[in-house]
């Protein structure tokens, strides 16, 4: 029986991890849970809020199933998020965005993934200032890196049976560093005679995004312009409530929703679990249980089309718990 290690964060991320960790069980894979606990409540205990046997247990099983975790702003410790992607060299975030019938969109057959680099760029957290009155930060890109994720999403689209790649740059003003990605994206791309490939400016391509977002199908960027397009994305199909995330390095990988441990909402048992629960199944086909992957996501299917049984960020009044019992009465 395959073990996963579960990483219910903090804020709202013990409510849908357990909701997601619910409906996976019932969902006939057969798995074991390892609960790890990470963020500034293990910073007492353990002086760190990652605490090495986080980091042990994902190694050693492969696949972990992650909460959001808070991170201070602009003081503090650094990002647990970041430090993990680091750690596991996880180099790939996937972030798959989807309409789904039922959800409120302005737009129809919205299907995007989104390779973003996930190891380097302004991410990698070199910065000083410089006197009193200017701060630098380094972005740094690597020849492997950009490699690697271009090669991926690629690869991704011909295991997928995708159409089409479009790599996203600020080439025009970062020559160095957005130029080389940019180089080594038309390189690969020679590879995949079968995948069209289309490079894009960032600017332009938000705007297209929000003009015909169903023109797009693969996009890979860099860490930071991934980032933000990628909210931008998930706002596209209804919210972070239903973008869920994958963590993907050559030995383990941490499925984990896009948004964040919305301090706002929590412990009130009002949280979306959906993004959670589609992270969860995008975690079932990783580790090969597809038929209980389908499920989950022809029951999600089914319920959000439904219309009546929703969480107060789609206007609804059921609770996480009872939207999950009924998630769970629908598979
Ligand atoms: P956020 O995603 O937590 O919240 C943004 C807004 O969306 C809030 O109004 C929140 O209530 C709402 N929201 C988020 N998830 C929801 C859900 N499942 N159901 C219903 N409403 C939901 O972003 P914010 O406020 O910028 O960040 C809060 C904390 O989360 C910060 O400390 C940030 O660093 C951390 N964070 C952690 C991430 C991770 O662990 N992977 C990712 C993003 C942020």
């Amino acid at each position: 029986m395959r073990t996963i290690t579960l990483i219910p964060g903090d804020g709202i991320g013990p409510e849908v991890a357990f909701a997601a960790q619910r409906l996976i069980d019932a969902s006939g894979a057969e798995l074991n849970w390892e609960i790890q606990n990470a963020g500034a409540c293990m910073i007492e205990r353990f002086g760190t809020p990652l605490p090495e046997s986080v980091i042990y247990s994902i190694r050693r099983n492969g696949v972990a199933l992650k909460g959001p975790i808070t991170t201070p702003v602009g003081e503090g410790f650094r990002s647990v998020n970041v430090a993990l992607r680091k750690e596991l060299d996880l180099y790939v975030n996937l972030r798959p965005v989807k309409t789904y019938r039922g959800i409120p969109s302005r737009y129809e057959n919205v299907d995007i993934v989104i390779v973003r680099e996930n190891t380097e760029d302004l991410y990698v957290g070199i910065e000083h200032m410089v006197g009193g009155d200017a701060a630098e930060s380094i972005k740094v890109f690597t020849r492997k890196g950009c490699e690697r994720i271009c090669r991926y999403a690629f690869e991704y689209a011909r295991r997928e049976g995708r159409k089409k790649v479009t790599a996203v740059h600020k080439a025009n003003i970062m020559k160095c560093t957005d130029g080389m990605f940019l180089g080594i994206a038309r390189d690969i791309s020679k590879d995949y005679p079968d995948i069209k490939f289309e490079e894009m400016i960032v600017d332009a391509m938000c705007m297209k995004l929000v003009q015909s977002p169903e023109s797009y199908d693969i996009l890979v960027l860099p860490n930071l312009y991934g980032d933000i397009v990628s909210d931008l994305c998930a706002g596209l199909v209804g919210g972070l409530g239903f973008a869920p995330g994958a963590n993907i390095g050559n030995d383990c990988a941490v499925f984990e929703p896009v948004h964040g441990s919305a301090p706002d909402i929590a412990g009130k048992n009002v949280a979306n679990p959906i993004a959670m629960m589609l992270s969860g199944v995008y975690m079932l086909r990783y580790i090969g249980e597809i038929e209980a992957a389908d499920r989950i996501e022809k029951a999600i299917s089914y319920v959000l089309s439904e219309g009546t049984v929703k969480t107060s960020d789609l206007g609804g009044s059921f609770g996480t718990k009872e939207f999950t019992d009924y998630m769970i009465s629908r598979l």
